[in-house]
Order: C-alpha cells, then sequence, then structure tokens
C-alpha cells in the first residue's frame, strides 16, 4: 500500500507570542499543514479561534490550512473559512442536522470536504456520504482540548474506516487527531491513518521541526 504521511502541526498547542516563529520551525521540519482548532464554547467547552487567525496564518505560511471546526451549525461558517484562505473545512455533523448538505457547500466554495467523528460516533455516519467526503477525520480524542491521551479503541476505528474507504474506492484522506505522539503514531499509520493532527507534541518540545522529522520518521514502516 503506497500511503504519504501528512503531519498536520496543529497551532492549538503553540506559544501565540511566538507564532511566526513556531509555524517556521514546523514548516522546516517538513510539516505538511497547520491545523487550526475553531471551537465555539458550545460544541466544545473553550473558545479558540476564528477565520482572523487564518487569514493571519495565511500570512505567515504558504502550507495548506487545515481547519477543524468543533462549533454548533458549521453551515454558518463556510463562507467566513474560505473567504480567509482555509484548504481544508472539517466539521462534526454531530453538530449539524444536513451534513450531506454542508459537505456540498464546502467543495462549492473551493475548499475540500472533512468529515470528523467524535470517539462515541458510529463510522456508519459517514458511511452514505462517502462520496461527497474529501477528508474522514476519527477523533482519538473528546475534543475540546490539546494534551489529552489518545483513546485505544481509535486504533479498531481508523482500521474500520480504512477497509470502508478501501471497499467503495474512496480517496479520501483518512486522518486523526487527538494525542499522537513519538508513541502512538505508528499504531494510527499502520492501522491505516495517513494524516495526523498533532498540537503538544510538536509545539510543546523544543526542537519543533526536529520532532516533525521523527514523527514523519515513524511513518515509513511497513503498513
Ligand atoms: C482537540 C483538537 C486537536 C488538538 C490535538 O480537540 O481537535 O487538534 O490540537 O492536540 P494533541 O495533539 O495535543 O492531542
Ligand atoms: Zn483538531
Amino acid at each position: 500500500m503506497s500511503r504519504n504521511a501528512h503531519i498536520a502541526a496543529s497551532v492549538l498547542s503553540a506559544d501565540l507570542g511566538k507564532l511566526a516563529e513556531q509555524v517556521a520551525a514546523a514548516e522546516a521540519g517538513g510539516a505538511d499543514w497547520l491545523h487550526v482548532d475553531v471551537m465555539d464554547g458550545r460544541f466544545v467547552p473553550q473558545i479558540t479561534f476564528g477565520a482572523n487567525m487564518v487569514g493571519a496564518l495565511k500570512k505567515l505560511s504558504k502550507l495548506p490550512l487545515d481547519v477543524h471546526l468543533m462549533v454548533v451549525e458549521p453551515e454558518r461558517f463556510v463562507e467566513p473559512f474560505a473567504d480567509a484562505g482555509a484548504s481544508v473545512f472539517t466539521f462534526h455533523p454531530e453538530a449539524t442536522i444536513h451534513s450531506q448538505r454542508v459537505l456540498g457547500s464546502i467543495r462549492a466554495r473551493g475548499m475540500k470536504a472533512g468529515f470528523a467523528l467524535n470517539p462515541g460516533s458510529p463510522l456508519a455516519l459517514a458511511e452514505e456520504l462517502l462520496d461527497d467526503i474529501d477528508l474522514l477525520l476519527i477523533m482519538s480524542v473528546n475534543p475540546g482540548f490539546g494534551g489529552q491521551e489518545y483513546i485505544p479503541a481509535a486504533t479498531e476505528k481508523l482500521r474500520r474506516a480504512r477497509q470502508l474507504l478501501s471497499a467503495r474506492k474512496s480517496k479520501a484522506v483518512l486522518q486523526v487527531d487527538g494525542g499522537i505522539s513519538r508513541q502512538t503514531i505508528t499504531t494510527a499509520w499502520q492501522a491505516g491513518a495517513e494524516a495526523f493532527a498533532i498540537g503538544s507534541a510538536v509545539f510543546g518540545v523544543k526542537d519543533i521541526a526536529g520532532e516533525v522529522k521523527e514523527l514523519r520518521r515513524r511513518c515509513t514502516e511497513k503498513a
């Protein structure tokens, strides 16, 4: 199986006072995307960034911006994030009623449509909509905070997700988010994940660039 690991460095864990410097370090280490966690204080307890953060990152880096919306009614934010320059717009079907319509409107605005499932949400939610999905995100923590521990059951869910994508000949990128570190990335990679949203493991260390390289290195073993 030929897969390329995509490292999406999550700026949630960056030191905002040194954002430019830390983003440059992640980029120098070979990060593929910047992951932007948008939280509204309703779908998840915290409030983080809005479209202005995407605009700011756009000026700091050429990397594609992988925006993960943990918000209720994500449909209200498709336009502003498209205008700000998001490449991927990932939302939670748990947070909206008409998921298929949201997926369509994301593509219509020229972004990749991402579909994120909480640990408690069945994979079956994605099954009917695979043709409309460009990225399937399996959460390996309950969203809302960086620095949480990887939930082991995510590995089996990733395996089933990979099987589902292959069986349906879907080209959707399989992403995992939460608790990914040197200790967990190989397991998730071998289970079929190809994109990794990583916060604390990348930005919580001194050598950010070196850590990105090391994490990628751990994805080259036989899957
Ligand atoms: C969690 C966010 C994650 C977060 C991951 O709700 O969706 O993207 O940045 O952080 P770590 O890698 O520290 O678990
Ligand atoms: Zn995220």
